[in-house]
């Protein structure tokens, strides 16, 4: 059951990568080499100085996406992962982006904030195809290329 939105911490800009690496690889990204990659900018949500969920707009080889969301496990279902894509769409549509583009672990998400499934399995760096030797492919994550007109 959600919890009142009242009580939900705003996102705010962030630059803390390092906190946010930790909080998605406890929360199951697949632990990645060194610090986040292309980060444009991103949002956290803070319980006090605690980052408890966090988004990022990322670029790579000049292709903008949503990446590195994760919201800790006690604070889910509440809308905190609602209100962060909502900043980076917002952060998008201000650079000037017609569409959001992600590669998803868990396609129903996003499904669930307006993004539609990509009938391709890549879009430019990005590959589901890369997944598939991965430990948690379709045990944990469940990879989709996904996205949303702006
Ligand atoms: C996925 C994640 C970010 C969702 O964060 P959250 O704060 O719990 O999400 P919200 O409460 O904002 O949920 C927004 C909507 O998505 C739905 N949703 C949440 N998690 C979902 C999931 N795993 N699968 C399908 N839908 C989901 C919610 O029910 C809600 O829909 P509703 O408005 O119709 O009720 C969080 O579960 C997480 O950090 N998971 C592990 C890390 C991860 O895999 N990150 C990459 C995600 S692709």
């Amino acid at each position: 059951m959600k919890g009142p939105s009242t009580s939900n911490p705003e996102p705010r800009l962030t630059e803390d990568l390092e906190a946010m690496k930790t909080l998605g690889e406890r929360s199951g990204w697949e632990p990645e080499a060194g610090p986040l990659k292309g980060v444009v900018l991103a949002y956290g949500c803070f319980v006090g100085d605690r980052l408890v969920g966090c988004a990022a707009l990322q670029v790579l080889d000049g292709h903008y996406y949503l990446e590195y969301v994760a919201v800790d496990s006690a604070m889910r279902n509440r809308g905190l992962g609602a209100s962060l894509v909502a900043k980076i769409e917002e952060e998008a549509r201000a650079r000037g982006l017609t569409e959001l583009w992600a590669k998803a672990r868990l396609p129903g998400f996003y499904e669930k904030l307006g993004f539609r499934v990509h009938s391709g399995d890549a879009h430019g760096p990005k590959s589901v195809g890369d997944c598939k030797a991965c430990p948690q492919y379709h045990s944990t994550c469940y990879p989709a290329i996904v996205m949303k007109p702006l």
